[in-house]
C-alpha cells in the first residue's frame, strides 16, 4: 500500500507535529547485537499492528483476502524468536498456526476451495521451520513436524504424471486460472519441504521425492541445471514446452534451499554443485552491483515500484533461507553473511516512516520510500533477525535435538485436498474463489499493468 498524504488542514497539522518530534530512523550497528535486536523488536511489533487474530472476536491466523500471508508473518516471528530469544509473540504464533491447520495439512475449509499448492506449502514450510528451531509443540495440538508431513502427503497425492511427465500444477482445482500451469514455486516448494523432511526424519521416502521433484523440474523449462536459470511457469496446454521466464527471487530460493538441505543430508557432490550454481546466480541477480552488491532487491518490480504484497514478501523469505543455508553449509557462510548484514542495515534505514518506524519496500534507497504495510514490516523482521545468524543454531533434526512428534500418515484424508476433486462448491465458495482468482492472476502472474491500477 502506498501512503498518499491527504492535503487537508488536519493532515498538515499532523505533519507539523511530526516534524517537531525527534527523528525516528532505525539505525543499527552491525557489530552491536543489541542494536539489531532492538530494531527487530520494533519491526516485529509493527507487523503485529496489522494482525487482528488476537483481538476480541478475531480469528487466529486468518487473513481472509490473502491467506498464505499468515504463514509469512508467522515464519518471520519464528525467526525473530530463534535469533533474538524474545518470545513475546510465541503464543500468537502457536495459536494461529494451529487454528489454520485444517485436518493437519493446512487445507482449512474456509479457504481450501481457492488455495494453490504454493499457498499451502508456505504454511508447511512455516511448520517445518518451527520443528527445526525447536519451537515447542502444542499439547493436544498438531505437532509441527506432522503438519509439514500432512502438507507433503496431500501434495504428493496431486503429482501429475499425465501432463508433462510429472510436476505439480500451480492451482489445485480446475476452476482456477492457475490450474493450467506448472510453476516453480509449487514444485520448488514441495522439493524444499521434502528435502527438509528427509534431513529431519532421515526417512528415505522424503529424499526420494525430493530427487523426483528436482529431476522433473530440471527436465522442464522451469529449472536449468547448466545456467541455473529458474523460470516462473510453464503451460500444460503446450506440453510444458514454453517458458514464462519472469525472474523472482523466491523461485531461486525455493530450489536453492532444498538443494542445500539435500547436500547437508547426503553430502553428495551433485547437490553441492546445485547449491554453488543457484547461490551464485541468486546473489548476482538479486543483490545488484549498482546498489553495492550487498543489498537485496526484487529486481523485477522494485525499480518501477510495482511490487504487490506477495512480491514484497519474497525478500523476507529468501533472506531467511539464506541464513539457514549459511548454517547448513559452512563453506557458504562468508559469502552470505555480508549480504544479510548489508541488507539488514539498509532495511533498518528504510524503517523511518510515519514517525512510528514504518518500513519501506526498496531497501536500497536506505530511507523510507513511502510504502506502508504488514509485508514491509515482515521482511524487515526477517532480514534483521537473519543477520544475527552467528547467534543462530543450525536447523536441528530428530537426532540433534528436534523433538516434534512424527506422523508419517498426517493429512491426506481431507477430501478437498485431492487433485481436481473439489468438495461440492457452495455459492459462498464460488464468490470467494472468483475474487481470489482475479487477485491471484494479477498478483502471482506478474501482470504489471493490473498492479499499477491496483496501487
Ligand atoms: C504506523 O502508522 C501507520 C499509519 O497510521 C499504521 O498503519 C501502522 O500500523 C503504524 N505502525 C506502528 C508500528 O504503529
Ligand atoms: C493477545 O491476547 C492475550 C490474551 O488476551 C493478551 O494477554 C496479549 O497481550 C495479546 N497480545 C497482543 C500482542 O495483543
Ligand atoms: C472459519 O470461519 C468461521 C466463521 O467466520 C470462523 O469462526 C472460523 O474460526 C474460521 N476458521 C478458520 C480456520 O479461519
Ligand atoms: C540436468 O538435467 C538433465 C535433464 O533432466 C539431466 O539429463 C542431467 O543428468 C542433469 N545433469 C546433472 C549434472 O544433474
Ligand atoms: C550439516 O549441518 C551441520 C549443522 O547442522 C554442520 O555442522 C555440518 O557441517 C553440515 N554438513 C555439511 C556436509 O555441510
Ligand atoms: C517414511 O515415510 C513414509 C511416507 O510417509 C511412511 O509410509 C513410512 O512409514 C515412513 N517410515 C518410517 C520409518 O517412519
Amino acid at each position: 500500500m502506498r501512503f498518499t498524504p491527504v492535503p487537508s488542514l488536519g493532515r498538515l497539522l499532523v505533519i507539523a507535529a511530526v516534524i517537531a518530534r525527534v527523528a525516528t530512523a532505525l539505525t543499527i550497528d552491525i557489530n552491536d547485537e543489541q542494536s539489531i535486536k532492538d530494531a527487530a523488536s520494533k519491526t516485529a511489533y509493527g507487523s503485529m499492528t496489522w494482525y487482528s487474530g488476537n483481538d476480541t472476536g478475531g480469528i487466529p491466523g486468518a487473513f481472509p483476502e490473502k491467506w498464505w500471508e499468515g504463514s509469512a508473518l508467522f515464519m518471520s516471528l519464528l525467526l525473530y524468536w530463534h535469533y533474538t530469544g524474545d518470545d513475546t509473540y510465541n503464543p500468537q504464533v502457536s495459536q494461529g498456526m494451529q487454528w489454520q491447520a485444517g485436518n493437519g495439512d493446512y487445507m482449512p475449509a474456509n479457504y481450501s476451495s481457492y488455495l494453490g499448492n504454493d499457498d499451502q506449502v508456505f504454511w508447511g514450510l512455516a511448520a517445518m521451520t518451527a520443528a527445526e528451531i525447536q519451537f515447542p509443540d502444542v499439547d493436544g495440538g498438531f505437532s509441527w513436524l506432522s503438519l509439514a508431513q500432512g502438507v507433503f502427503n496431500t501434495q504428493i497425492a496431486r503429482w501429475d504424471p499425465t501432463n508433462c511427465g510429472g510436476g505439480l500444477r500451480w492451482q489445485i482445482f480446475p476452476y482456477q486460472a492457475g490450474y493450467a500451469m506448472k510453476n516453480s514455486i509449487s514444485n520448488g516448494g514441495l522439493f524444499q519441504l521434502a528435502a527438509r523432511l528427509a534431513r529431519y526424519t532421515n526417512n528415505d521416502t522424503y529424499a526420494d521425492w525430493a530427487e523426483k521433484v528436482w529431476d522433473w523440474s530440471a527436465s522442464s523449462p522451469l529449472l536449468n541445471n547448466k545456467t541455473w536459470n529458474v523460470a516462473d511457469s510453464t503451460d500444460i496446454a503446450n506440453g510444458c514446452k514454453t517458458q514464462g521466464n519472469n525472474q523472482w527471487s523466491y523461485n531461486y530460493g525455493a530450489y536453492l534451499t532444498g538443494a542445500a538441505y539435500m547436500y547437508n543430508h547426503t553430502e553428495k557432490s551433485n547437490w553441492k554443485d546445485a547449491v554453488d550454481g543457484l547461490l551464485g546466480v541468486t546473489l548476482d541477480k538479486f543483490f545488484p552491483k549498482k546498489y553495492g552488491s550487498n543489498i537485496m532487491s526484487e529486481t523485477l518490480c522494485e525499480p518501477a515500484e510495482a511490487c504487490n504484497d506477495n512480491e514484497i514478501l519474497f525478500k523476507g523469505l529468501v533472506t531467511g533461507w539464506l541464513a539457514f543455508i549459511a548454517l547448513l553449509i559452512p563453506s557458504t557462510y562468508d559469502q552470505i553473511l555480508p549480504k544479510l548484514q548489508g541488507s539488514a542495515q539498509a532495511a533498518a534505514q528504510s524503517c523511518s516512516g510515519l514517525t512510528n518506524n514504518t518500513c519501506g519496500v526498496r531497501w536500497y534507497e536506505s530511507k523510507w520510500d513511502g510504502w506502508v504495510g504488514m509485508e514491509e514490516q515482515i521482511i524487515a523482521t526477517d532480514v534483521l533477525s537473519s543477520s544475527l545468524l552467528s547467534k543462530g543454531v543450525a536447523p536441528v533434526t530428530s537426532t540433534t535435538g528436534g523433538t516434534s512428534k512424527s506422523d508419517p500418515n498426517a493429512g491426506g484424508s481431507d477430501a478437498s485436498s485431492k487433485q481436481g476433486q473439489p468438495k461440492p462448491i457452495t455459492t459462498g465458495d464460488k464468490a470467494g474463489a472468483g475474487i481470489l482468482t482475479v487477485v491471484f492472476i494479477g498478483l502471482w502472474g506478474g501482470m504489471i499493468a493490473w498492479l499499477f491500477i491496483g496501487n
